[in-house]
């Protein structure tokens, strides 16, 4: 892989030259991953276990989120994040930072700066959250218009209009929102349908309203929105959101963490809803996109096989290739982001090198080998625009008898 400024140029396949910098002929090189959604207010609040969504927002998350109102810690907060999505090779992001505008200005900077390719969205929220957290509609509207125009929808970090879900905003935000989409092509991220006591508790709100349809009737739906979970939905429901072209950012371990229900991708899919893949930290557990490819595959089979988990059909689950392609090309493609994902000239140069410890490329299937087998520690560099931006260590571990 050659690379020259912050762009791939060329691939050769073949012999390996001894004059490379980077890697050798057990390395895999690998596209940076995609996560197309995560909270990065959430990533000291992982493991929080035991409690179903709603509980968990208010008890764990908005407290968490609260502290982001303090500029001082959220810009300390960005930087650890920054380098733990690193670390893990998560190059691409779909992420939501707080209500503050002051820090998701400062998060987005941040990513910029380091050179991350993808969309980060101050949260709108008018109501059902502690005081600390909500804005009037109008000054949400306002901050967002001015951090799109800041960050705007074709640059390479841009900003994201991020209604949390529907349960925290009113319908004048939302419809607000979704005028503010109308005028770009901005991202829109928000939640929809994670969990049946949300779903029961947005059909009261809005008077038995479909879920979809009150996103849709806000102007919140369109080929640019990425919708977290998406787990009870009808056939209806799958239908409109095919029809309008947004996507569901599935995230199987969120999921089983807060006990949401498995999505079943593939029904999904066969109504023609594009389907991204996120890690939904702090909801889900793993930065690592993955480990997350990997949870793809185990919803997958919980789905195919049921309760007893037994069955000879393999050829129904998503595969480790499947997944692979999932985090990588398959994300960017989801998004639209033809500039990363592959590994190919004209892409820019966002790009891991990989130094398994294992003879993988000996295996019967090397790609499930590695997914299967993944140790962050393998990620020796993490290289963003063409430039290293990660690199790690790495000595066996041992220590001398
Ligand atoms: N629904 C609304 N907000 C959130 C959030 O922060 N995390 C998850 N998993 N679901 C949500
Ligand atoms: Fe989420």
């Amino acid at each position: 892989v050659d690379i020259d400024g912050e762009k791939i140029v060329g691939v050769a396949l073949g012999k390996i030259s001894s004059s490379v910098d980077l890697g050798n002929e057990d390395s895999l090189i690998c596209p940076g991953l995609i996560d197309t959604h995560l909270h990065l207010p959430q990533f000291d609040s992982i493991g929080a276990a035991g409690m179903r969504l709603l509980p968990w927002l208010s008890e764990v998350i908005f407290p968490a989120e609260i502290r982001w109102n303090d500029l001082a810690q959220a810009k300390s907060m960005i930087s650890r994040v920054a380098n733990q999505c690193l670390g893990v090779g998560t190059t691409g992001i779909c992420a939501y930072a707080t209500v503050s505008h002051d820090a998701t200005i400062a998060a987005l900077r941040a990513f910029r700066e380091i050179g991350f390719r993808g969309v980060i969205g101050q949260v709108m929220m008018d109501r059902d959250a502690p005081a600390e957290l909500l804005r009037p509609a109008n000054q949400l509207v306002d901050e967002v218009d001015r951090t799109l125009s800041l960050f705007p929808a074709d640059g390479r970090m841009a900003a994201a209009i991020t209604p949390r879900f529907a349960l925290s905003c009113s319908e004048s935000l939302m419809e607000q929102a979704g005028a503010l989409a109308a005028s770009g092509f901005a991202v829109i991220q928000t939640h929809l349908a994670e969990t049946t006591a949300e779903c029961r508790a947005v059909d009261q709100r809005f008077g038995g309203k479909s879920y979809v349809r009150v996103y849709q009737d806000a102007g919140l739906l369109n080929q640019h929105s990425v919708l977290g979970h998406g787990i009870h939905l009808d056939r209806i429901a799958q239908q409109q959101l095919a029809e309008s072209g947004a996507k569901i950012a599935h995230c199987p371990t969120a999921n089983s963490f807060l006990g949401s229900g498995t999505m079943d991708r593939d029904s999904h899919l066969a109504a023609g809803i594009p389907i991204t893949l996120g890690s939904d930290i702090g909801a889900g557990f793993e930065r690592s996109m993955v480990r997350v490819g990997r949870a793809m595959i185990d919803a997958a089979v919980r789905i195919a096989t049921g309760k007893d988990g037994k069955t000879d059909d393999f050829d129904q689950i998503p595969s480790a290739a499947h997944a692979w392609y999932q985090i990588t090309a398959g994300n960017a493609h989801a998004l639209g982001w033809d500039d990363v994902g592959r590994i190919r000239a004209g892409a820019s140069a966002d790009v891991l090198v990989v130094d398994p410890d294992i003879p993988w490329r000996k295996t019967r299937c090397p790609l499930s080998t590695l997914m299967f087998a993944w140790d962050d520690r393998w990620i020796s560099r993490t290289i963003l625009r063409g430039r290293v931006q990660f690199a790690r260590n790495r000595g066996d571990g041992r220590v001398a008898p």
